[in-house]
Formats: C-alpha cells, structure tokens, sequence
C-alpha cells in the first residue's frame, strides 16, 4: 500500500525553483552538464528555455530533453549579438517575464581539438577559443543588463576548471579561456549586483566525461589523477546539477563573484596517500 495514500504522489524534488524562470546554454546530448542540469531544475519546479548553437542542435538529441522539460529551444550562437538579444526576447516571450536564472556551459578550443601546442597556437583559433568558451559570458550579461532581462536576485552562472589557477598542460588555450571566464564573472558581478542585485558566479567542476571533456588529449589519465588527489572523489556530472540549482535557489543569494570549487576537495590537496605510495621506493 502508497502510505502517502492514493492523492499525496511523492514529489521528485523539492520546489527549490518553484516560480523561476531561466536559461540553459549547452546541452548537447545526455553527457552534457547542462542536460542533467536541465533535467534537476525541471524537477525542481523550473520553467526554462534550452538553447545551443544551431550547428550543435542538428544533431536533434536536445529535443528529447525539450520534451522530457517541457521546454521551448531557441538556436542561439553565443558569438552572436543578434542571436542572443532574439534568445533573451523570445525567453521572456514565452516564459511570461523576465529571468531568474542563466547556466552558461558552453566550452569550445579549436586548437585543442586539431592538437596545437599551446606554444604554437594558431592565433585565429585562439580567438575562437576565446570568444565561444569566456567573451561568449560577457556577451550574454550585458545584452541581458541592456534589456533589464533579470530579475533582482537573479542567479548567473558558468562553469569553469581548476586550469584557470594552476598549470595543466594538455588543457591548452581553454585554460587562458577560464581565466578569462573567471575574471568576467568578478568585474561583471560587481557591475550587475551594484545595478541590481544579480548574482554571478563560475562553478570549478572536477574533470567530467562529456563531448567537450574527453576532446582534451589524455583525458582518461586525467580523470584517474583527479579521482586519487580528492578526498571525496571526482564529483559527477549529476552532482554538478544539485550544486547548480542550489547556487540557483534562494537559499544562496549573497554569494556572487566567486568560483566555486566542486572537486571533491581536488583544489586543496597537495598529495594524497595514495599517490605517495606509487613513489614510495617499495614501489620501484
Ligand atoms: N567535462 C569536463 O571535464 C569539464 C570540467 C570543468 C568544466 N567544464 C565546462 O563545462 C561546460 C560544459 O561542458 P560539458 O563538459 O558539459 O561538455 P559539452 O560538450 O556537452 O558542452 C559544451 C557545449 O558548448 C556548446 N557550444 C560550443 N560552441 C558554442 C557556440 N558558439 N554557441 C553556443 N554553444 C556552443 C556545445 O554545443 C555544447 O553543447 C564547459 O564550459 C566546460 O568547459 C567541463
């Protein structure tokens, strides 16, 4: 027998979003961030909008995840001026008002995917790189600023790696692109949290198996490093979600301007035992 009897149905989450309205840039396929990041604010009670590149939504995943969120997809190249201000009008359009809320996950180096050295970029693509993967935040930021498309305590947020602070050589240029990332959500979120109150923050995610993650050379040994340098172990990409709709939620409002470590305690470790132990002289 249903001990929440035939009319009380078991919620499958929490309303921590219950009334938002937002934005998710970057669900690619069910990998992606965002996808599951779209899936947890839905069962939060969230009503959003999904956009990718148009070239990315031809690939068609993305529309199950429309239909699973019951969600309008709107193409949008985040280089893009014109697509974004069409993005953010038609959000509202059909949201019914302005936003709480904005995930940016969106990543893209084509130097890393056709294997340049960082010493030897090609700088066309390092322009890429930079404008797609961190000026692609400023973009979105101040169009919504210019349209007043957010509403007071609205909650922004990108996602970012560890790289932007410490040296991982196979992470190329995108590591130059967090940086970047990171400091636009400093100076921007002084900007807009004075102006308005919208609270902007980078989240610093352990390594993930995603299109965007496995596209770095070394990929795997990567992650099997991070697993054993983390107290708590790689976080998931699932647990990337709950962090997102909390940072969402009202529940964290007075945190803005900041990136946020989920790693697993990955960024304050110096060793761990267990690599010690592969350097032990018993081992040679
Ligand atoms: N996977 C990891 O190991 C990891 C770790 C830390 C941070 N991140 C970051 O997480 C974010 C999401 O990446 P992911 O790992 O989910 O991979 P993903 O490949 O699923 O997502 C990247 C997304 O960026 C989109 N994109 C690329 N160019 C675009 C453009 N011009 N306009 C709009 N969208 C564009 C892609 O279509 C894709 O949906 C990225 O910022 C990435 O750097 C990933």
């Amino acid at each position: 027998m249903d001990i929440f009897g035939p009319s009380k149905k078991m919620s499958m989450g929490h309303d921590l979003l219950k009334g938002k309205r937002g934005i998710i840039f970057g669900a690619l396929d069910e990998k992606s961030i965002a996808w599951k990041v779209a899936e947890k604010a839905h069962e939060e009670g969230a009503i959003f909008t999904l956009t990718n590149a148009p070239v990315a939504m031809r690939m068609g995943a993305i529309n199950r995840l429309a239909d699973a969120t019951n969600s309008e997809l709107i193409p949008a190249d985040a280089t893009s001026n014109e697509d974004l201000k069409e993005l953010f009008s038609k959000s509202m359009e059909v949201l019914g008002g302005p936003l709480d809320f904005v995930l940016h996950s969106i990543g893209m180096s084509p130097n890393v995917r056709k294997r340049k050295e960082y010493t030897g970029l090609n700088y066309d693509w390092y322009h890429k790189t930079l404008d797609i993967s961190a000026m692609s935040f400023h973009r979105v930021l101040s169009i919504a600023m210019k349209m007043d498309a957010l509403n007071e305590w609205a909650s922004v947020l990108a996602l970012s790696y560890i790289a932007a602070q410490r040296v991982f050589p196979d992470y190329n240029d995108m590591a130059d692109a967090k940086a970047l990332l990171e400091a636009i959500t400093r100076n921007f979120g002084y900007q807009y949290g004075s102006a308005k109150k919208v609270r902007i923050n980078t989240i610093s995610q352990s390594p993930t198996v995603t299109t965007a993650g496995t596209g770095v050379k070394g990929f795997d040994s990567f992650m099997s490093f991070a697993e054993s340098m983390s107290p708590l172990g790689n976080a998931t990409a699932d647990e990337c979600a709950n962090y997102c709709v909390m940072m969402f939620s009202d529940f964290t409002r007075k945190v803005t301007m900041q990136n946020l470590f989920h790693d697993g305690g990955f960024s304050y470790t110096g060793v761990s035992q267990g690599l010690m132990e592969r350097f032990s002289p018993e081992q040679e």
